[in-house]
Order: C-alpha cells, then structure tokens, then sequence
C-alpha cells in the first residue's frame, strides 16, 4: 500500500496487517466508513445544542483582554473533566463582546464530552474502537481527552504542525488520536496533514505546568518539522483517521464558506505514567474509562 491509501474501516474494528503495517510505517491510519452520515449528523445536532444553551456572557471575563491571561489559562486547565467552549482567536471585542453569533465563534468544546454528555458518551464508547485500538499496541487503552471541533467557515484559525504527546505526555509516550471527521474534509474547508513516517523523529517539546510559572512549553529538540513532506488527508464525513502521538500534523484555516466539524478523541494507555505536570488534570471521582 502506498502513504495515505484509504482503507474501509472493518465491521468489527479488527484492523488487518496490512492496516496496522501501514499505521506503523506511516504513523497515521484513515479508515473509511467508520461513523455513519446518521451518526455523525447527531454529534453535530447535539454540539448546536449544546451551543445554544451555552452561555458567553458567563465567560464573557475570562476572554475578554490580555490581563485576563491567568483566568483564561485556568479556564483552559481546569477543563479537563468538564464542558467547556473555547472561541476561536478574534472571534471576540477589547469588551468582551462577540463579534459575530456565537454559533459561528466557537472553536471547539472540550474536553470530557465523552465523559460528561450522554450522545458523546454513546458514540465514544464503541467495541470497535477498543478492538483497533488494541491492534496498534495497546493494552489498556484510556479515553484522556475529547474535543469536539467546529473549523468554522471563514475564521476557522490554522493549527500549526505539532505532536499531540507534546499536549499529552506519558512515560512511555502513549497517546494516540482517533480523529473523526463529521463532514468532508477538504483542503478548501482546512483538512488535516500529516508528514508521513515523521513519528519515528522524536518528540520535539512538552507543553506542561511548571508551579508559579503556570504554562511552559519545553523544547526537547529543536529540529524544525520537514513539513514540505505534508500529505493532504481529504476525507469524506464519517473517515476515521488514528494519528500517532508523535505524528506531526496540521490544519489550514477555513477561509471557505463550508464548515469542518470534527469529533477527536485522545486515547493513552493506561500500563504507562501520566506525570501530574501534564495540563489535563481529571478529579479522581471521574476515573479515566476505556472505549468500552
Ligand atoms: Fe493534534
């Protein structure tokens, strides 16, 4: 198979070896068919709604100005076993105020819908996703984190190349993405990129706490991302996309009139160490689940 074939996902998530050869090889897996047009219409029902019952004026301090930078950043950090939305970066005023519908503001929701959201949690929790995960080398995999991403038209923000493990770091480096994509993904609407094969260069930095200091990125290796090697994943609404940790990748903005609605989720594994300086923090009464 050559880098970025598409394959069908299996009716019971029991990847072949040609799947997971080329998951290792590659350090992304795209899996057609994996969420049906039904199922991803009720996400994306369910994430308007949800929408529509949030609030902005309840954050409406916390977006607002630079010196809010400290409440934004515990906003962010306790957000880890809640329901939060995030807006994307101008989508609000020097007051505070939207610039245009909140339905059209919000970047993305996180970071424990499948958790916390009875439709999240229905879809999340899938046999199929526990026997692929399992495929690639996982024994115990761990649901961490979810998010759900609007990639709205037209301010849609850029998410520059990066590794999920510098978000989400374990001993040994675990974590891996399922990524969904509820609507095509196109290069126009701002689909993902992935450089082939680059997961095997290391991971190139930590995003973590550091006490007082509050947020620091560490660099681990200064060795930019070769990223004129990126590859376009265009898939259709439904693909399933499983992105190594250590993967480099990527999103353009939406400058289209067509939104990008993704659902992701990060998975670790549980027989490694989480270190209590990672960002995402979960009360201890909201036990980490796996996919089942
Ligand atoms: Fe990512």
């Amino acid at each position: 198979m050559a880098v970025g074939d598409f394959f069908k996902f299996p009716d019971n998530g029991e990847l072949s070896d040609g799947m997971t050869s080329a998951y290792h090889r590659d350090g992304f897996l795209v899996l057609t068919d994996f969420a049906s047009s039904l199922d991803c219409a009720k996400l994306i029902a369910r994430a308007q709604d949800l929408v529509e019952a949030f609030e902005p004026e309840d954050t409406k301090t916390i977006f607002s100005t630079h010196e809010q930078a400290h409440a934004r950043d515990e906003y962010f950090l306790s957000s880890g076993d809640k329901v939060r939305f995030f807006f994307e970066e101008g989508a609000l005023n020097g007051a505070g105020d939207l610039r245009v519908a909140k339905q059209n503001s919000i970047n993305k929701i996180g970071h424990a819908l499948h958790d916390l959201d009875p439709v999240f949690e229905k879809f999340s929790h899938d046999a199929r996703l526990d026997r692929a995960a399992r495929r690639i080398g996982f024994t115990d995999p761990k649901v961490i984190q979810s998010m759900y991403i609007f990639k709205q038209p037209g301010i849609g923000g850029e998410v520059s190349c990066h590794q999920d493990a510098t978000f989400l770091y374990t001993e040994p480096i675990s974590v891996t993405g399922f990524w969904v994509a509820l609507e095509d993904a196109t290069i126009e609407n701002g689909c993902l990129w992935a450089l082939p094969g680059a997961h095997c260069s290391g991971l190139r930095s930590r995003f973590r706490r550091n006490g007082e200091a509050g947020l620091v990125t560490e660099v681990l290796n200064e060795a930019p991302f070769l990223e004129d090697h990126r590859i376009a994943l265009e898939v259709p609404l439904g693909t399933l996309v499983i992105l190594n940790g250590l993967l480099p990748h990527l999103s353009a903005a939406n400058n289209s009139k067509k939104s990008r609605h993704a659902y992701a989720l990060h998975v670790i594994d549980g027989s490694a160490s989480y270190p209590p300086d990672n960002w995402l923090r979960r009360d201890p009464t909201i036990p980490l689940r796996g996919f089942l």
